[in-house]
């Protein structure tokens, strides 16, 4: 199986790409192979601390507090089954490294073997608890760019990334929900 993670084009890609990007492994437990250095801003995590675990690490603050997440994660849930949807687009609340809470909308996409096989997961956070909603937008474009542009680099894997910008667009409620969201947890919560 060709090496994707260590890949250079695609690591390059990473780099300097201007949104958050991460690059799961699709094994038991779905460990970070890459992250960038948007998402290490967003997050305050460096590479070192993150790549080889589970992103929900970022769900616990470093001080203990922990956020459930059940609806979101029942969606990620839903996505990584086998038959599960190509693409999952969804705000969970998440703690930086400096435990501030934020809520991070997070789109994840299958990348698949031409045999149909997944074999890693891409995804891109976004904070938009405190986003305005041209913010969002712009971010949005952003990625549709970087889903259109990753492609040709995965083909010379074989290997087809599901998500298009077609599937992502639902800014406006979304942003309204992260809001209630944050502000809910701000009320019921020391920060
Ligand atoms: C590539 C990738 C990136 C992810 N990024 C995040 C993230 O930024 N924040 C988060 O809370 N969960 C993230 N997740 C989801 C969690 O890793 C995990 O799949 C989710 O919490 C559901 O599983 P669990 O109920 O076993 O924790 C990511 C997953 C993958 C595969």
């Amino acid at each position: 199986m060709p090496q994707l993670e260590i890949d250079r084009p695609l690591q390059d890609f990473f780099q300097k790409s201007s949104i958050a990007l991460a690059l799961a492994h699709a094994d038991a437990d779905n460990h970070l192979a890459l992250v960038n250095e948007p998402f290490c801003k967003l997050t305050g995590y460096d590479s070192s601390d993150v790549v080889g675990r589970n992103c929900r690490m970022l769900q616990t603050s470093p001080k203990g507090t922990h956020a459930p997440n059940d609806e979101a994660r029942d969606k990620i849930h839903e996505f990584l089954e086998a038959d599960g949807p190509a693409t999952v687009r969804t705000p969970i609340v998440n703690f930086r490294k400096d435990d501030q809470p934020f809520v991070n909308l997070l789109f994840m996409s299958k990348l698949k073997a031409g045999s149909g096989q997944v074999r890693y997961i891409l995804a891109s956070q976004f904070d938009v608890s405190r986003a305005h909603a041209h913010l969002l937008q712009a971010y949005d474009l952003e990625l549709g760019d970087t889903l259109a542009k990753i492609k040709p680099l995965l083909d010379d894997h074989n290997i087809m990334i599901e998500g298009t910008l077609a599937t992502i667009a639902n800014s406006t409620t979304t942003i309204a929900q992260a809001k209630l969201t944050l502000a809910e947890l701000e009320q019921n919560s020391p920060y």
